[in-house]
Protein backbone atom coordinates (compact mmCIF):
# COMPACT_ATOMS: atom_id res chain seq x y z
CA UNK A 1 0.00 0.00 0.00
CA UNK A 2 1.70 3.36 -0.96
CA UNK A 3 1.06 6.30 0.74
CA UNK A 4 0.37 9.78 0.03
CA UNK A 5 1.92 13.03 0.95
CA UNK A 6 -0.09 16.05 1.89
CA UNK A 7 -0.14 18.78 -0.69
CA UNK A 8 1.24 21.84 0.31
CA UNK A 9 -1.24 24.83 0.31
CA UNK A 10 -0.22 28.28 -0.85
CA UNK A 11 3.81 27.94 -0.85
CA UNK A 12 3.43 25.80 -3.50
CA UNK A 13 3.82 28.17 -6.38
CA UNK A 14 1.83 27.14 -9.92
CA UNK A 15 -0.04 28.47 -12.43
CA UNK A 16 -3.42 27.57 -12.78
CA UNK A 17 -2.92 25.82 -16.06
CA UNK A 18 -4.57 23.06 -16.69
CA UNK A 19 -2.48 20.12 -16.21
CA UNK A 20 -0.11 21.55 -14.63
CA UNK A 21 -0.24 19.14 -11.91
CA UNK A 22 -0.13 20.90 -8.91
CA UNK A 23 -2.58 24.20 -8.25
CA UNK A 24 -1.84 26.04 -4.96
CA UNK A 25 -4.49 27.64 -3.05
CA UNK A 26 -3.80 30.92 -3.58
CA UNK A 27 -4.21 29.98 -7.41
CA UNK A 28 -7.45 28.58 -6.99
CA UNK A 29 -9.39 31.23 -4.61
CA UNK A 30 -7.87 33.80 -7.56
CA UNK A 31 -10.28 32.39 -9.74
CA UNK A 32 -13.87 33.13 -9.62
CA UNK A 33 -15.95 30.61 -8.11
CA UNK A 34 -19.70 30.45 -7.43
CA UNK A 35 -21.27 29.07 -4.32
CA UNK A 36 -18.68 29.10 -1.86
CA UNK A 37 -19.47 29.59 2.05
CA UNK A 38 -18.91 33.40 3.77
CA UNK A 39 -16.45 32.65 6.90
CA UNK A 40 -16.14 35.37 9.23
CA UNK A 41 -13.14 34.34 10.90
CA UNK A 42 -10.31 33.50 8.35
CA UNK A 43 -7.89 32.85 10.57
CA UNK A 44 -9.87 29.80 11.81
CA UNK A 45 -10.14 29.11 8.19
CA UNK A 46 -6.37 28.32 7.54
CA UNK A 47 -6.22 26.81 11.00
CA UNK A 48 -8.65 23.69 10.17
CA UNK A 49 -7.11 23.36 6.96
CA UNK A 50 -3.58 23.02 8.22
CA UNK A 51 -5.33 20.26 10.32
CA UNK A 52 -6.88 19.00 7.11
CA UNK A 53 -3.86 18.74 5.22
CA UNK A 54 -2.69 16.28 8.15
CA UNK A 55 -5.03 13.83 8.11
CA UNK A 56 -4.97 10.41 6.68
CA UNK A 57 -6.75 10.48 3.17
CA UNK A 58 -9.73 8.86 2.76
CA UNK A 59 -9.43 6.57 -0.13
CA UNK A 60 -6.11 5.82 -1.90
CA UNK A 61 -5.29 6.77 -5.48
CA UNK A 62 -4.56 3.05 -6.42
CA UNK A 63 -8.35 2.97 -5.61
CA UNK A 64 -9.07 5.91 -8.35
CA UNK A 65 -7.14 4.18 -10.52
CA UNK A 66 -9.12 1.43 -10.73
CA UNK A 67 -11.95 3.01 -10.53
CA UNK A 68 -10.90 5.06 -13.83
CA UNK A 69 -10.47 1.45 -15.41
CA UNK A 70 -14.14 0.90 -14.36
CA UNK A 71 -15.36 4.00 -16.09
CA UNK A 72 -13.29 3.33 -19.38
CA UNK A 73 -15.34 0.13 -19.46
CA UNK A 74 -18.88 2.38 -19.38
CA UNK A 75 -17.11 4.80 -21.68
CA UNK A 76 -16.71 1.68 -24.44
CA UNK A 77 -20.11 0.62 -23.90
CA UNK A 78 -19.26 -3.06 -21.91
CA UNK A 79 -20.40 -1.98 -18.60
CA UNK A 80 -23.20 0.36 -16.16
CA UNK A 81 -22.88 2.87 -13.63
CA UNK A 82 -25.25 3.02 -10.46
CA UNK A 83 -24.64 6.00 -9.16
CA UNK A 84 -27.03 6.60 -5.96
CA UNK A 85 -27.59 8.07 -2.32
CA UNK A 86 -28.76 11.36 -0.70
CA UNK A 87 -29.21 14.32 -2.12
CA UNK A 88 -27.35 15.76 1.19
CA UNK A 89 -26.09 13.42 3.68
CA UNK A 90 -26.05 15.01 7.57
CA UNK A 91 -24.05 14.60 10.50
CA UNK A 92 -27.20 13.47 12.28
CA UNK A 93 -27.65 10.61 9.53
CA UNK A 94 -24.35 8.97 10.56
CA UNK A 95 -25.81 5.55 12.13
CA UNK A 96 -25.10 2.27 11.09
CA UNK A 97 -29.13 1.48 10.10
CA UNK A 98 -29.33 3.95 7.87
CA UNK A 99 -25.70 3.85 6.20
CA UNK A 100 -26.86 -0.15 5.77
CA UNK A 101 -30.16 0.85 4.13
CA UNK A 102 -28.85 2.71 1.99
CA UNK A 103 -26.08 -0.05 1.03
CA UNK A 104 -28.71 -2.72 0.77
CA UNK A 105 -31.19 -0.44 -1.43
CA UNK A 106 -27.52 0.24 -4.39
CA UNK A 107 -26.86 -3.63 -3.65
CA UNK A 108 -30.49 -4.65 -4.36
CA UNK A 109 -30.06 -2.39 -7.43
CA UNK A 110 -27.16 -3.30 -8.70
CA UNK A 111 -28.43 -7.48 -8.65
CA UNK A 112 -31.78 -6.41 -10.80
CA UNK A 113 -29.47 -4.62 -13.09
CA UNK A 114 -26.38 -7.39 -13.27
CA UNK A 115 -29.04 -10.04 -13.25
CA UNK A 116 -31.75 -8.65 -15.85
CA UNK A 117 -29.85 -7.24 -18.27
CA UNK A 118 -26.47 -9.30 -18.04
CA UNK A 119 -24.21 -6.40 -17.95
CA UNK A 120 -21.64 -5.28 -15.33
CA UNK A 121 -22.66 -2.59 -12.71
CA UNK A 122 -20.02 -0.11 -11.34
CA UNK A 123 -21.46 0.84 -8.19
CA UNK A 124 -20.48 4.82 -7.15
CA UNK A 125 -22.63 5.93 -3.70
CA UNK A 126 -23.52 9.30 -3.25
CA UNK A 127 -22.26 8.92 0.03
CA UNK A 128 -19.49 9.69 2.80
CA UNK A 129 -18.27 13.32 1.71
CA UNK A 130 -22.04 14.49 0.32
CA UNK A 131 -22.37 17.30 2.58
CA UNK A 132 -22.34 20.53 0.37
CA UNK A 133 -24.67 21.72 -1.08
CA UNK A 134 -25.29 24.46 -4.07
CA UNK A 135 -27.99 26.78 -3.69
CA UNK A 136 -30.42 28.70 -6.08
CA UNK A 137 -30.77 31.58 -3.51
CA UNK A 138 -28.54 32.38 -0.86
CA UNK A 139 -31.07 33.80 1.47
CA UNK A 140 -34.17 32.24 3.21
CA UNK A 141 -37.32 34.10 4.36
CA UNK A 142 -39.33 32.80 6.87
CA UNK A 143 -42.27 35.11 8.67
CA UNK A 144 -40.51 38.16 7.84
CA UNK A 145 -36.68 36.85 8.98
CA UNK A 146 -34.18 36.46 6.28
CA UNK A 147 -31.50 34.11 6.91
CA UNK A 148 -28.36 32.31 5.06
CA UNK A 149 -29.41 29.37 3.40
CA UNK A 150 -28.75 26.11 3.83
CA UNK A 151 -25.53 24.86 2.51
CA UNK A 152 -25.20 21.55 3.75
CA UNK A 153 -23.92 20.23 6.79
CA UNK A 154 -20.09 20.88 6.02
CA UNK A 155 -21.02 24.72 5.74
CA UNK A 156 -23.94 25.37 8.25
CA UNK A 157 -27.02 24.13 10.25
CA UNK A 158 -30.64 23.22 8.74
CA UNK A 159 -32.37 24.53 11.85
CA UNK A 160 -33.62 28.21 10.76
CA UNK A 161 -32.00 29.98 13.66
CA UNK A 162 -29.23 32.58 12.81
CA UNK A 163 -26.44 30.66 15.35
CA UNK A 164 -27.53 27.30 12.98
CA UNK A 165 -26.91 29.16 9.54
CA UNK A 166 -23.74 31.13 10.39
CA UNK A 167 -20.83 29.17 7.83
CA UNK A 168 -18.94 27.43 10.29
CA UNK A 169 -15.45 26.24 9.06
CA UNK A 170 -15.35 24.16 11.75
CA UNK A 171 -17.98 21.55 10.49
CA UNK A 172 -15.29 20.72 7.98
CA UNK A 173 -13.10 18.86 10.30
CA UNK A 174 -16.62 16.84 11.60
CA UNK A 175 -17.30 16.85 7.49
CA UNK A 176 -14.05 14.71 6.91
CA UNK A 177 -14.86 12.39 10.52
CA UNK A 178 -18.35 11.45 9.44
CA UNK A 179 -17.13 10.37 5.94
CA UNK A 180 -14.50 8.31 7.33
CA UNK A 181 -16.57 6.79 9.77
CA UNK A 182 -19.07 5.88 6.80
CA UNK A 183 -16.42 4.63 4.41
CA UNK A 184 -15.85 1.95 7.22
CA UNK A 185 -18.55 1.21 7.42
CA UNK A 186 -18.89 0.36 3.78
CA UNK A 187 -15.74 -1.01 3.40
CA UNK A 188 -16.65 -3.67 6.00
CA UNK A 189 -20.41 -3.83 5.02
CA UNK A 190 -19.07 -4.67 1.35
CA UNK A 191 -16.31 -6.65 2.01
CA UNK A 192 -17.28 -8.15 5.49
CA UNK A 193 -19.64 -10.46 4.20
CA UNK A 194 -22.82 -8.67 4.20
CA UNK A 195 -22.93 -8.24 0.38
CA UNK A 196 -22.32 -12.00 -0.55
CA UNK A 197 -24.88 -12.67 -2.91
CA UNK A 198 -26.60 -15.06 -0.98
CA UNK A 199 -27.99 -12.35 1.66
CA UNK A 200 -30.20 -10.94 -1.00
CA UNK A 201 -33.23 -12.15 0.32
CA UNK A 202 -32.16 -10.30 3.49
CA UNK A 203 -31.09 -6.90 1.67
CA UNK A 204 -35.41 -6.88 1.34
CA UNK A 205 -37.47 -4.90 3.66
CA UNK A 206 -41.08 -5.63 4.48
CA UNK A 207 -41.88 -2.92 2.99
CA UNK A 208 -40.17 -3.80 -0.43
CA UNK A 209 -41.70 -7.70 -0.38
CA UNK A 210 -45.21 -6.22 0.41
CA UNK A 211 -44.49 -4.05 -2.63
CA UNK A 212 -45.91 -4.70 -6.33
CA UNK A 213 -42.74 -5.52 -7.51
CA UNK A 214 -41.81 -7.47 -4.19
CA UNK A 215 -42.66 -10.58 -5.49
CA UNK A 216 -40.35 -9.94 -8.81
CA UNK A 217 -37.49 -9.49 -6.63
CA UNK A 218 -37.96 -12.53 -4.62
CA UNK A 219 -38.26 -14.29 -7.86
CA UNK A 220 -34.81 -12.76 -8.75
CA UNK A 221 -33.35 -13.73 -5.69
CA UNK A 222 -34.09 -17.28 -5.95
CA UNK A 223 -32.84 -17.46 -9.01
CA UNK A 224 -29.35 -16.43 -8.11
CA UNK A 225 -29.30 -18.76 -5.57
CA UNK A 226 -30.03 -21.49 -8.03
CA UNK A 227 -27.41 -20.17 -10.01
CA UNK A 228 -24.72 -20.00 -7.19
CA UNK A 229 -25.24 -23.30 -6.15
CA UNK A 230 -25.04 -24.69 -9.55
CA UNK A 231 -21.52 -22.81 -9.70
CA UNK A 232 -20.29 -23.74 -6.20
CA UNK A 233 -21.21 -27.65 -6.67
CA UNK A 234 -19.42 -27.39 -10.01
CA UNK A 235 -16.54 -26.34 -7.52
CA UNK A 236 -16.59 -23.14 -9.17
CA UNK A 237 -16.68 -20.19 -6.80
CA UNK A 238 -15.05 -16.54 -6.48
CA UNK A 239 -14.83 -13.51 -4.15
CA UNK A 240 -17.43 -11.40 -6.37
CA UNK A 241 -20.40 -13.89 -5.01
CA UNK A 242 -19.17 -12.07 -1.58
CA UNK A 243 -17.52 -8.73 -1.70
CA UNK A 244 -18.33 -6.16 -4.15
CA UNK A 245 -16.60 -3.02 -5.07
CA UNK A 246 -18.54 0.72 -3.84
CA UNK A 247 -16.87 3.57 -4.84
CA UNK A 248 -17.81 7.28 -2.77
CA UNK A 249 -18.46 9.85 -4.88
CA UNK A 250 -19.64 13.36 -3.95
CA UNK A 251 -19.80 17.17 -5.30
CA UNK A 252 -16.96 18.66 -5.29
CA UNK A 253 -17.95 22.16 -4.26
CA UNK A 254 -15.75 23.32 -1.01
CA UNK A 255 -12.61 24.48 -2.74
CA UNK A 256 -10.90 24.48 0.88
CA UNK A 257 -12.30 21.41 1.83
CA UNK A 258 -11.25 19.63 -1.68
CA UNK A 259 -8.23 20.96 -1.86
CA UNK A 260 -6.89 20.09 1.57
CA UNK A 261 -7.48 16.72 1.03
CA UNK A 262 -5.47 16.66 -2.26
CA UNK A 263 -2.36 14.53 -1.72
CA UNK A 264 0.77 13.76 -3.73
CA UNK A 265 0.31 10.31 -4.76
CA UNK A 266 4.02 8.70 -3.95
CA UNK A 267 4.04 6.12 -6.87
CA UNK A 268 3.71 8.82 -9.26
CA UNK A 269 3.94 12.03 -8.16
CA UNK A 270 0.65 13.32 -9.44
CA UNK A 271 -1.81 14.70 -6.87
CA UNK A 272 -5.17 12.90 -6.62
CA UNK A 273 -8.06 13.78 -4.50
CA UNK A 274 -8.40 12.16 -1.50
CA UNK A 275 -12.28 12.63 0.14
CA UNK A 276 -13.53 10.21 -2.47
CA UNK A 277 -13.13 8.23 -5.05
CA UNK A 278 -15.47 10.09 -8.09
CA UNK A 279 -15.95 13.65 -7.47
CA UNK A 280 -18.48 16.07 -9.98
CA UNK A 281 -18.70 19.21 -10.72
CA UNK A 282 -22.09 20.86 -10.67
CA UNK A 283 -24.57 22.56 -13.02
CA UNK A 284 -24.07 25.62 -11.03
CA UNK A 285 -20.36 25.87 -11.16
CA UNK A 286 -19.10 24.57 -14.24
CA UNK A 287 -18.03 27.68 -15.77
CA UNK A 288 -14.85 27.14 -18.01
CA UNK A 289 -12.02 29.27 -16.08
CA UNK A 290 -13.96 28.70 -12.68
CA UNK A 291 -12.27 27.49 -10.03
CA UNK A 292 -14.45 24.20 -9.91
CA UNK A 293 -12.81 23.48 -13.21
CA UNK A 294 -9.23 23.99 -12.07
CA UNK A 295 -9.58 21.77 -8.85
CA UNK A 296 -10.58 19.26 -10.70
CA UNK A 297 -8.45 19.71 -13.95
CA UNK A 298 -5.73 19.21 -11.37
CA UNK A 299 -6.06 15.85 -9.59
CA UNK A 300 -5.58 12.44 -11.44
CA UNK A 301 -9.31 11.02 -10.09
CA UNK A 302 -12.46 9.97 -12.34
CA UNK A 303 -14.49 12.62 -12.58
CA UNK A 304 -17.90 13.84 -14.19
CA UNK A 305 -19.64 17.16 -14.95
CA UNK A 306 -23.31 17.61 -14.54
CA UNK A 307 -25.08 18.88 -17.74
CA UNK A 308 -27.70 20.98 -17.35
CA UNK A 309 -30.48 21.79 -19.93
CA UNK A 310 -28.64 24.95 -21.25
CA UNK A 311 -25.26 23.53 -22.09
CA UNK A 312 -24.17 23.82 -25.49
CA UNK A 313 -21.49 21.69 -28.04
CA UNK A 314 -19.23 24.13 -27.52
CA UNK A 315 -19.48 23.93 -23.48
CA UNK A 316 -18.98 20.54 -23.47
CA UNK A 317 -15.88 20.12 -25.97
CA UNK A 318 -14.50 22.84 -23.64
CA UNK A 319 -15.00 20.23 -20.46
CA UNK A 320 -12.96 17.64 -22.76
CA UNK A 321 -10.02 20.09 -23.76
CA UNK A 322 -9.79 20.92 -19.95
CA UNK A 323 -10.61 18.22 -17.83
CA UNK A 324 -9.40 15.22 -20.11
CA UNK A 325 -6.61 17.03 -22.23
CA UNK A 326 -5.25 13.41 -23.04
CA UNK A 327 -8.39 11.97 -24.07
CA UNK A 328 -8.33 9.15 -21.05
CA UNK A 329 -11.01 6.57 -21.48
CA UNK A 330 -12.98 6.70 -17.87
CA UNK A 331 -11.51 9.94 -16.62
CA UNK A 332 -14.48 12.22 -17.61
CA UNK A 333 -18.05 11.51 -17.43
CA UNK A 334 -20.92 13.53 -18.54
CA UNK A 335 -23.56 13.98 -15.95
CA UNK A 336 -27.06 14.81 -18.22
CA UNK A 337 -30.05 16.46 -16.16
CA UNK A 338 -32.02 17.98 -18.86
CA UNK A 339 -35.40 17.24 -18.02
CA UNK A 340 -37.90 15.08 -19.06
CA UNK A 341 -38.99 17.69 -21.62
CA UNK A 342 -36.11 18.43 -23.06
CA UNK A 343 -34.01 15.49 -22.67
CA UNK A 344 -34.79 14.51 -26.28
CA UNK A 345 -33.96 17.76 -28.38
CA UNK A 346 -31.11 18.75 -26.17
CA UNK A 347 -28.73 15.63 -25.22
CA UNK A 348 -28.68 13.93 -29.17
CA UNK A 349 -27.05 16.89 -30.48
CA UNK A 350 -24.82 17.11 -27.55
CA UNK A 351 -23.89 13.34 -27.78
CA UNK A 352 -23.03 13.55 -31.76
CA UNK A 353 -21.05 16.18 -31.40
CA UNK A 354 -18.80 15.04 -28.35
CA UNK A 355 -18.65 11.86 -30.31
CA UNK A 356 -17.64 13.05 -33.96
CA UNK A 357 -14.76 15.15 -31.55
CA UNK A 358 -13.60 12.11 -31.11
CA UNK A 359 -13.74 12.28 -26.93
CA UNK A 360 -13.83 9.18 -25.30
CA UNK A 361 -16.56 10.24 -21.95
CA UNK A 362 -18.95 8.15 -20.32
CA UNK A 363 -22.74 9.56 -20.54
CA UNK A 364 -24.53 9.08 -17.30
CA UNK A 365 -28.31 10.10 -16.84
CA UNK A 366 -29.59 12.24 -13.48
CA UNK A 367 -33.19 11.97 -13.99
CA UNK A 368 -33.78 13.65 -10.86
CA UNK A 369 -32.57 17.76 -11.18
CA UNK A 370 -34.28 18.48 -14.22
CA UNK A 371 -37.38 17.70 -12.63
CA UNK A 372 -38.26 18.85 -9.20
CA UNK A 373 -41.42 20.62 -8.89
CA UNK A 374 -42.86 22.21 -5.62
CA UNK A 375 -46.06 20.89 -4.62
CA UNK A 376 -49.33 22.83 -3.12
CA UNK A 377 -48.21 21.75 0.33
CA UNK A 378 -44.72 23.18 -0.38
CA UNK A 379 -42.35 20.46 -0.16
CA UNK A 380 -39.66 19.94 -3.07
CA UNK A 381 -40.52 16.99 -5.08
CA UNK A 382 -40.71 15.02 -8.30
CA UNK A 383 -42.78 12.42 -10.16
CA UNK A 384 -41.99 9.24 -10.63
CA UNK A 385 -42.94 9.12 -13.73
CA UNK A 386 -41.43 12.42 -15.21
CA UNK A 387 -38.23 11.00 -13.64
CA UNK A 388 -38.52 7.77 -15.72
CA UNK A 389 -39.80 9.44 -19.05
CA UNK A 390 -36.11 11.03 -18.79
CA UNK A 391 -34.59 7.88 -18.40
CA UNK A 392 -36.50 6.45 -21.51
CA UNK A 393 -35.51 9.86 -23.34
CA UNK A 394 -31.46 9.31 -22.27
CA UNK A 395 -31.85 5.78 -23.56
CA UNK A 396 -33.81 6.95 -26.78
CA UNK A 397 -31.35 9.69 -27.47
CA UNK A 398 -28.36 6.96 -27.04
CA UNK A 399 -29.94 4.14 -29.07
CA UNK A 400 -30.72 7.37 -31.84
CA UNK A 401 -27.18 8.21 -32.22
CA UNK A 402 -25.53 4.92 -31.71
CA UNK A 403 -23.77 5.63 -28.01
CA UNK A 404 -23.69 3.86 -24.81
CA UNK A 405 -26.32 4.90 -22.28
CA UNK A 406 -23.88 4.36 -19.54
CA UNK A 407 -25.71 4.79 -16.52
CA UNK A 408 -27.91 6.20 -13.69
CA UNK A 409 -27.50 8.59 -11.24
CA UNK A 410 -30.40 8.68 -8.46
CA UNK A 411 -30.73 10.37 -5.22
CA UNK A 412 -32.43 7.87 -3.22
CA UNK A 413 -32.72 6.70 0.51
CA UNK A 414 -32.98 3.42 2.17
CA UNK A 415 -36.08 4.17 3.94
CA UNK A 416 -39.61 4.22 3.26
CA UNK A 417 -39.39 8.33 3.18
CA UNK A 418 -42.43 9.93 0.91
CA UNK A 419 -40.27 12.48 -0.75
CA UNK A 420 -41.30 11.53 -4.36
CA UNK A 421 -45.32 10.92 -5.85
CA UNK A 422 -46.12 7.88 -7.30
CA UNK A 423 -44.39 4.65 -7.92
CA UNK A 424 -46.19 0.78 -6.62
CA UNK A 425 -47.03 3.05 -3.58
CA UNK A 426 -49.14 5.51 -6.03
CA UNK A 427 -48.14 8.11 -3.28
CA UNK A 428 -49.94 11.33 -3.83
CA UNK A 429 -48.63 15.56 -2.69
CA UNK A 430 -51.07 14.50 0.32
CA UNK A 431 -48.60 11.65 1.28
CA UNK A 432 -45.27 13.87 1.33
CA UNK A 433 -45.98 14.86 5.34
CA UNK A 434 -45.73 11.45 6.36
CA UNK A 435 -42.46 10.96 6.24
CA UNK A 436 -40.36 13.78 4.33
CA UNK A 437 -36.57 13.45 6.03
CA UNK A 438 -34.43 14.98 3.30
CA UNK A 439 -32.74 18.28 3.97
CA UNK A 440 -32.70 19.16 0.84
CA UNK A 441 -33.64 17.12 -2.71
CA UNK A 442 -36.33 14.83 -2.44
CA UNK A 443 -35.46 10.76 -3.19
CA UNK A 444 -37.21 7.93 -4.04
CA UNK A 445 -37.56 5.71 -1.71
CA UNK A 446 -36.38 1.80 -1.37
CA UNK A 447 -39.80 0.21 -3.38
CA UNK A 448 -39.51 3.28 -5.52
CA UNK A 449 -35.72 2.75 -6.18
CA UNK A 450 -36.15 -1.12 -6.93
CA UNK A 451 -39.14 -0.08 -8.84
CA UNK A 452 -36.69 2.31 -10.67
CA UNK A 453 -33.61 -0.51 -11.40
CA UNK A 454 -36.58 -3.54 -12.57
CA UNK A 455 -37.51 -0.86 -15.46
CA UNK A 456 -33.86 0.45 -15.85
CA UNK A 457 -32.81 -3.48 -16.59
CA UNK A 458 -35.48 -3.69 -19.13
CA UNK A 459 -34.10 -0.53 -21.38
CA UNK A 460 -30.64 -1.65 -20.51
CA UNK A 461 -31.32 -5.43 -21.76
CA UNK A 462 -32.25 -3.62 -25.28
CA UNK A 463 -29.33 -1.29 -25.18
CA UNK A 464 -27.20 -4.55 -24.93
CA UNK A 465 -28.18 -6.27 -27.10
C1 LIG B 1 -27.10 17.38 -6.83
O1 LIG B 1 -26.60 16.43 -7.45
O2 LIG B 1 -27.57 17.27 -5.67
C2 LIG B 1 -27.18 18.70 -7.49
C3 LIG B 1 -27.25 19.83 -6.81
O3 LIG B 1 -27.20 18.58 -8.83
P1 LIG B 1 -27.06 19.68 -9.98
O4 LIG B 1 -25.71 20.31 -9.81
O5 LIG B 1 -27.16 18.85 -11.22
O6 LIG B 1 -28.19 20.64 -9.82
CO1 LIG C 1 -29.94 16.96 -5.20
Amino acid sequence: MHVSAPLPGAEVGSTPTVGAGVISLEDLRSLPAEQQPEYADSERVDQVMAELRLLPPLVFAGECDTLTDRMAQVARGEAFVLQGGDCAETLAGVRAASIRNTLRTLLSMSVVLTYAAGVPVVKLGRIAGQYAKPRSKPTETRGGVELPAYRGDAVNGFPFTAADRAHDPDRLLRVYNASAATLNLVRAFTQGGEADLRQVHAWNSAFVAASPLGASYERLAREIDRAIGFMRACGIDSPAFSQVDLYSSHEALLLEYEHAMTRIDSRTGIPYNTSGHFLWIGERTRQVGGAHMALLANVANPIGVKLGPTTTLEQALDYVRVLNPDNVPGRLTFITRMGAANIRSVLPPLLRGVTDAGAEVAWISDPMHGNTYEAESGYKTRRFDDVLDEVYGFFEAHAAEGTWPGGVHVELSGEEVTECVGGGYQLVEGDLAQRYESVCDPRLNRAQSLEMAFLVADMLAKAAR
